[in-house]
């Protein structure tokens, strides 16, 4: 077992990845150095796994350097200057990602293929979230919005009941309009993503990984 250092473990993603490494031991990782806000570190750990905030997540960047451990985080909104130095990091393995579902990835993709292939169509991003969410447009839909070439402002969204994240795509033509749309089912998609690319993480030289690297692996381990 690996024992990880769960960087933000009393916030909503830190609670889940602990309950979720639990409930998976074939992912072959332990909760096992549980950290918040101002926590110092003395109790060894392998890996590093954060989703807090920008301060939180440059904290624990430089424990995971100190003990040249791997580092993975999914805290969005960093600074540009520490996304740098994570990206020129090349002795210990990084990975961030500012969503880290293997699916939205590949739905983000197929997005991008069906806007190559429907040149012409007119194109629209509509995404539907839970009542308590504070930023409109979501990220996910921002990042969908940049594939389609659609300015941010043109994202229609709605915000009702206990919507996990609904992303919807539409291409319409003169003659026929095509639809794809992702609809998260479980909050625990990014955690159980996130643990994923963990396991995959560890096994990983030192250098710089992106979703792409992550996508690319499983799409080659599929074929075998
Ligand atoms: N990449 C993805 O796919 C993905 C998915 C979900 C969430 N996220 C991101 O992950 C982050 C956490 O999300 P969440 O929903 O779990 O938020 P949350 O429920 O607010 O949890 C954040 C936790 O981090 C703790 N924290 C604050 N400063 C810290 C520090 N310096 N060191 C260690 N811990 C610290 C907080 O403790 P206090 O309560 O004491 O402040 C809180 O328990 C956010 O940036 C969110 O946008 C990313």
């Amino acid at each position: 077992m690996k024992k990880v250092l769960l960087n933000g473990a009393n916030g909503k993603m830190g609670q889940a990845l602990a309950r979720l490494m639990k409930e998976h031991p074939e992912l072959g990782l332990s909760p096992a150095v549980l950290r918040t806000r101002g926590q110092e570190i003395r109790d060894p750990f392998d890996l590093v796994i954060d989703f807090s905030t920008p301060e939180g997540a440059q904290e624990s960047f430089a424990l995971a350097k100190l003990q040249k451990k791997p580092f993975l985080t999914g805290t969005t909104n960093l600074p540009d200057l520490f996304l740098f130095q994570m990206q020129e990091t090349t002795k210990i393995p990084v990975f961030y990602a500012p969503n880290v579902s293997l699916s939205v990835y590949f739905f983000t993709e197929l997005v991008r293929q069906a806007e190559s292939m429907y040149r012409g169509y007119e194109v629209s991003l509509h995404e539907i979230h839970h009542v308590h969410k504070k930023d409109a447009p979501s990220g996910t839909a921002k990042r969908l919005a940049e594939v389609l070439d659609l300015p941010h402002e043109k994202v229609t969204y709605e915000r009702t009941g206990e919507v996990v994240g609904t992303h919807i795509a539409s291409f319409k033509g003169l003659m026929d309009t095509i639809t794809l749309s992702h609809e998260a089912t479980n909050r625990d998609l990014f955690a159980q993503s996130a643990l994923e690319i963990a396991a995959w993480l560890v096994k990983m030289p030192g250098g710089f990984y992106t979703m792409k690297n992550f996508a690319n692996f499983k799409l080659k381990e599929r074929k075998k």
